[in-house]
């Protein structure tokens, strides 16, 4: 019994928090404006766009609208010269998807060396990287405000599955003039991919590879407690939250994510306070020797978190509770209206028929073993699955790590070279 209420009052507390949190979203003092932020010393990098920052580093990116079946409007960018690659760009292009609470700039905030977004195009890949609805570079809608109505913000990993990735896949292809492309997923990224595949199989016929790095599907063995209690707060909490008009949650310009950006960029021990928050969240030990370096994490806190919705952060809390991977349970009534059952229908897992290579973490606090594990056993083409050869590689190695261009890459590039015509 204590067990439970313990249990209880975390969710409460937490939920508290996000409660708190979304209400001080819109004062007039958020964000703080660009040019404070410069005069009190933010590094540059936190600062600057997807644009402005590659064109720093001597990259060229081009940004382009998209827009989704059902009216979302989302931003792409493209990198169109790396610094590093002067021959003919290699074919057929290559879609980089991000995370949960997640951005395109994920992928260049730690830095030419490091960046995943740098090290593929600088191979000659023609990269194109996403934004899902709901962040801030894809918080648009052709006649839906996200500020004023609450139905933007009804979508979780099944509509970013159904549209946002379809669309973006059909604008490559249509631009490029290819049959196919190349999908790096990264944990919500594959997950997404996964829900395509299962609802819209004909899309995952215009993908010839997919590059799965710590995929989310089910999250029955997720280690962070952190993560776990936030999500689950969000699930026990969300119509209560709802009815106070809190649909969005842990968006950019919000008073946490300025919290921690005006806490994060300043002096050596807040650095290392905020890369310790990093490794309590993934429930590693924070003695060990982060493989993420300071400046990134000072440069990161300016575009992390990225913004999803309440409903999305739901599913999370529900899918560390379920054995399969599922859909949205609404409760055995409101199931039986939606679905037509008691139980929320599985994703067919087996419709992903793409040849997979996944790269996955030992030390993974968000996305287990055991549930990639899990997964690998269900997917019909696995081509290899690495565990990265690296003690304590976490979830957030993957895009922050400064070690990306020895632990990860190496593969990542061995395969799309494979998957390439020249
Ligand atoms: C990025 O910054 C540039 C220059 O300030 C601006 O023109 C562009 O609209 C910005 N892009 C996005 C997607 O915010
Ligand atoms: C970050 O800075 C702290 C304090 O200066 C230092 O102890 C730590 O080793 C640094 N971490 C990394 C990964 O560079
Ligand atoms: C799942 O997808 C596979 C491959 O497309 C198909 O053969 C199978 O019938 C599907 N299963 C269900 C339950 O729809």
């Amino acid at each position: 019994m204590t067990l439970i209420r313990l249990n209880t009052f975390n969710v409460l507390f937490v939920s508290l928090v996000v409660v708190t949190v979304g209400y001080v979203k819109r004062t007039p003092w958020l964000p703080i404006r660009r040019e404070i932020k410069t005069s009190i010393g933010y590094p540059e990098d936190s600062i600057l766009n997807f644009t402005e920052l590659t064109r720093k580093y001597g990259y060229i990116s081009e940004e382009h609208r998209v827009i989704t079946d059902d009216g979302y409007i989302l931003t792409m960018f493209r990198i169109v010269k790396a610094r590093n690659c002067h021959k003919k760009k290699r074919s057929p292009p290559v879609l980089l998807m991000h995370g949960l609470l997640l951005s395109s700039d994920c992928w260049i905030d730690s830095g030419p060396n490091a960046g995943l977004a740098y090290l593929i195009s600088d191979a000659c890949y023609d990269l194109w990287v996403g934004n899902v609805r709901g962040n801030y570079y894809s918080r648009g809608h052709v006649h839906l405000n996200p500020d004023k109505n609450a139905e933007y913000w009804k979508f979780y990993i099944e509509e970013i599955g159904i549209y946002d990735v379809p669309a973006m896949i059909d604008y490559v292809l249509a631009h490029t003039g290819f049959e196919k492309l190349n999908y790096i997923g990264f944990s919500q990224g594959t997950g997404t991919f996964l829900v395509m595949c299962s609802e819209r199989p004909e899309y995952c016929d215009k993908v010839q590879l997919l590059i799965s790095l710590a995929p989310v599907s089910r999250q029955l063995n997720t280690k962070s407690w952190i993560f776990r209690t936030l999500t689950q707060a969000c699930d026990q909490m969300e119509s209560v939250l709802s009815m106070y008009g809190i649909h969005e949650v842990f968006s950019k310009g919000e008073f946490t994510q300025e919290f921690f950006g005006f806490f994060c960029h300043q002096s050596d021990v807040a650095q290392r306070l905020c890369g310790t928050i990093i490794d309590v969240f993934e429930a590693v030990d924070p003695s060990h020797l982060g493989s993420i370096t300071n400046e990134t994490t000072r440069i990161l806190v300016g575009h992390f978190p990225s913004g999803t919705s309440l409903h999305n952060m739901a599913w999370y809390g529900q899918s560390m509770k379920t054995r399969k991977f599922m859909k949205f349970n609404y409760g055995k009534k409101q199931n039986l209206v939606v679905y037509g059952s008691e139980q929320p229908p599985a994703y067919n897992v087996s419709a992903t028929t793409v040849p997979v290579l996944c790269i996955y973490g030992n030390d993974d606090g968000v996305v287990d073993v055991k549930d990639v594990e899990w997964l690998m056993s269900k997917l019909p083409n696995v081509l290899e699955s690495v565990k990265v050869d690296v003690r304590l590689w976490t979830h957030m190695d993957v895009p922050y790590s400064q070690y990306t261009g020895d632990t990860i890459f190496p593969k990542i590039n061995e395969y799309l070279y494979k998957y390439t015509k020249v």
